[in-house]
């Protein structure tokens, strides 16, 4: 009774948060989606919803780069979500115990959207499912992933990958004051810093009511950059970036591709992390 009795105080207390911060969910960029979903074209997506605006593209596809476009003094526009934008607010982190109370499956949709008061065909439902059945689907070949909802299961899953007795760190990126332009042209202004890391696990976040990452590692040529960038408007940001020497196995269709426009599977491919994603990298 007394377990139950607490059980529901925290249902509660989390619903009064999240209905407030829910609304905030529809401008987050699926940045997992655009790395990882090569048949989630959003090129297609948006000229569907648009069709007299077939080159529009989604402004937070400004995340990839060629390889040779990483020296000094190279300008690239660059999205990073700002957090002082009221649409890219981030929803809460919750506790393991609040975040185990609450069911994390598409079969429980209806009842999460009867839970979260989103109706069936809002923005906000459409989210929610599309991040759930991310969630569900198998991990490409030599990738490990899972989705997590509280910090605590994010280092148990962090842990399970690098073995629990080995120390760690976190990159994100970082501003040098708070920010309100989520996409800017940025010039290089130091040469980009190799990180040396025998295995990168990144973390991105999910579009949800309350922070969900989806956490994964592939066993591939992948190397890690630290990069200072000077937007036009002075801002400072040092931010990981990551270059994926080997897209053989990629699909050809990857949106990447046609974006820096090179050659599907055959050239390598970068990205910056952007805010509110997080890459993990054992410490030797
Ligand atoms: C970046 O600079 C280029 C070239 O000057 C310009 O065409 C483009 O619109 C700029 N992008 C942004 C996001 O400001």
């Amino acid at each position: 009774m007394g377990n139950n009795l607490s059980l529901w105080c925290i249902i509660l207390s989390l619903l009064i948060i999240l209905m407030y911060s829910a609304k905030e969910m529809k401008g987050l960029g699926y940045i997992y989606d655009h790395l990882h979903q090569p048949e989630h074209s959003n090129i297609a997506k948006e000229s569907h919803q648009t069709p007299s605006h077939v080159d529009h593209i989604d402004p937070s596809l400004n995340i990839f780069f060629r390889v040779d476009d990483f020296k000094v003094g190279k300008t690239l526009p660059i999205w990073f979500a700002s957090k002082d934008n009221p649409s890219t607010g981030s929803p809460p982190l919750l506790s393991r115990e609040e975040a185990d109370a609450i069911p994390f499956s598409t079969k429980q949709l209806p009842y999460l959207l009867d839970l979260f008061s989103f109706p069936k065909d809002s923005e906000q439902a459409k989210a929610m499912e599309t991040t759930l059945k991310q969630c569900e689907k198998k991990p490409m070949k030599g990738e490990t992933k899972s989705c997590l909802t509280s910090l605590e299961s994010m280092l148990d899953f962090v842990q399970s990958v690098f073995g629990s007795h080995t120390h760690f760190k976190v990159l994100t990126p970082k501003f040098d004051k708070g920010r309100i332009i989520p996409l800017q042209n940025y010039t290089i202004s130091e040469e980009p810093k190799a990180i040396y890391a025998p295995r990168i696990l990144g973390c991105h976040r999910m579009p949800y009511p309350y922070a969900v990452f989806v956490c994964h590692t592939q066993e591939s040529d992948n190397r890690l950059f630290e990069f200072s960038l000077v937007g036009e408007n002075g801002d400072k940001i040092k931010a990981p970036g990551i270059c994926h020497m080997d897209t053989s196995g990629w699909d050809s269709d990857h949106i990447a591709f046609r974006l820096i426009k090179v050659k599907p599977r055959e050239s390598p491919v970068c990205h910056v992390i952007p805010e509110d994603n997080l890459v993990w990298l054992p410490l030797h």
